[in-house]
């Protein structure tokens, strides 16, 4: 959707009374996108049309539209121009639209694509920054160049030309060397899960998970069957030193290496280490869920836990959700030789990969060096949002909420302080109400310590950094409403 320039035209009593056109044409914006009158996603004239229309100079529209981004109310996407934010500040109602005719939901239905994240929510990347235009321009370029080959038949273990990719990215970005024949791209992480527990069914299968951990991974491997023992982490992550000499192996071992989920810090050198021995005398293997492994702020990550051991009995995952955007729902797995047979062979018959022209976009995304730009551009973005709630955390809620700061991710851990503990369950239902979307730590484990157990996981990737002091003002409400146990 396009605005109409005379639907910003400025009121004349605003102009009367003496404020400037740059605070009027300012509010008038701020007021119709909190109203909905102009919806996520909507493109703003350019600047010199606007100027024209309302007789301003370019300059001022310029300055009016660079402050209105500076708030999060709207998104510059270069050449494309200027658009409403697809992430309303939080707390806004948008007016109800009229319904629309069939025609007019079709054409809009593009633009309103971008899920609107709710503040603290977990696993949503900055969508509103991913570069659509880059993305919509390959999308079209492998759709309309379609072969009768590409429209016959796929490869179940994705398109040759992504798993070479993948492979070539991984050894620069990761340190995984791997050759394009090991990489089986899937329906992201959860599609990995689905392959691996259609490989590995049943009782007869064990799998060891990280106490707490990522829960989808343990409700996944329960749900197929498999028997899962939950394994305590400490500070260098998982803890399975005491289940070396007694009791049976497992097949499969679990591990968030690069910042273990929901605590944070990565696997200790001398954890991979003795690890990777364990899984080879008992010939087991690892499963490195490297879910967020780019994104690090305060130094570089320890490389992947597969690139110690190449063809060692590491089964790596990776997933395009947080880099590009969740709703691709793309992830591979890079699978040792010794295994590879048996997962080709599941991924042929239950759980091939999806439609070519996604795979081959995200493979030129990939070649010409758009995901490592936007990688990087969001590693700086998720830096100063980051540290924008952190000081928001320590300044408006340190009486409620402590605080240890990870070195990498895109989620915060809050605990409650030992003398204000409450129900996490009963504090996120209250923030929800608040249209806020925190996580309870708990969710995560297997089962709840009595101490240590309760608390919020903040993700901050959608936040900007001009609405977190708010945003955590609305959350300590939530939270101070909650009764104390
Ligand atoms: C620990 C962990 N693994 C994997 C994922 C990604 O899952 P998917 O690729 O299915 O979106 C997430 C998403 O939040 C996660 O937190």
């Amino acid at each position: 959707m396009t605005v109409p320039k005379n639907r910003l035209a400025l009121g004349t009593s605003r102009r009367r009374s003496g404020e400037s056109a740059h605070g009027a044409l300012s509010t008038r914006l701020r007021s119709a996108i909190l109203s909905g009158t102009l919806p996520p996603n909507a493109r703003l004239p350019s600047a010199r049309a606007l100027g024209l229309e309302l007789s301003l100079a370019r300059g001022t529209i310029v300055g009016v539209y660079e402050r209105l981004e500076s708030e999060g109310y709207l998104v510059a996407r270069g050449a494309a121009g200027t658009f409403v934010s697809a992430c309303l500040p939080a707390g806004t109602t948008p007016a109800p639209s009229p319904p629309k005719s069939q025609g007019a939901r079709r054409a809009s239905s593009k633009l309103d694509a971008a899920p609107v994240a709710r503040s603290f929510q977990v696993g949503v990347p900055a969508v509103e920054s991913f570069p659509s235009h880059i993305w919509s321009r390959l999308l079209a370029r492998h759709s309309r160049r379609a072969t009768a080959r590409d429209l016959a038949r796929a490869d179940p273990c994705g398109d040759p030309a992504l798993r070479g990719a993948i492979a070539a990215y991984l050894a620069v970005s990761r340190g995984v060397v791997a050759r394009p024949e090991q990489v089986i791209v899937t329906a992201g992480y959860q599609g990995a899960l689905g392959l691996l527990c259609a490989a590995f069914p049943g009782p007869q299968h064990r799998a060891w998970v990280e106490e707490p951990g990522y829960q989808f991974t343990r409700h996944a491997l329960t749900l197929a069957g498999l028997r899962v023992q939950p394994i305590p982490v400490d500070d260098e992550g998982i803890a399975f030193a005491g289940r070396c000499s007694n009791g049976p192996s497992p097949d499969l071992v679990f591990v968030t290496a690069s910042h273990q989920m929901p605590l944070g810090m990565p696997l200790s050198l001398a954890r991979r280490l003795s690890l990777l021995a364990f899984a080879r005398a008992r010939a087991a293997l690892i499963v490195e869920d490297d879910y967020d492994g780019e994104f690090h702020y305060a130094s570089r990550p320890l490389p992947a836990l597969a690139s110690l051991e190449p063809d060692g009995p590491v089964i790596y995952a990776g997933t395009f959700s947080k880099v590009m955007f969740p709703g691709l729902r793309l992830g591979y797995l890079v699978v040792p030789e010794g295994v590879r047979e048996r997962l080709e062979r599941v991924a042929t018959l239950l759980t091939p990969a999806s439609g070519f022209a996604a795979q081959a976009a995200t493979a030129d995304f990939l070649g010409e060096g758009h995901l490592a730009r936007h990688v990087r551009r969001m590693r700086r973005l998720y830096a100063e949002r980051r540290e924008a709630l952190l000081s928001a955390l320590a300044e408006r809620a340190s009486d409620e909420l402590l605080v240890t700061p990870r070195g990498g991710g895109l989620l915060v851990l809050a605990r409650f302080a030992p003398d204000r503990q409450r129900s996490d369950q009963d504090v996120v239902r209250r923030a929800k109400a608040l249209r806020l979307s925190p996580t309870p730590l708990s969710v995560c484990f297997s089962h709840v310590p009595r101490r240590g157990g309760s608390g919020l996981l903040l993700g901050f990737a959608g936040l900007h950094p001009s609405r977190a002091r708010a945003e955590v003002d609305r959350l300590v409400s939530a939270i101070v409403a909650s009764p104390l146990v």
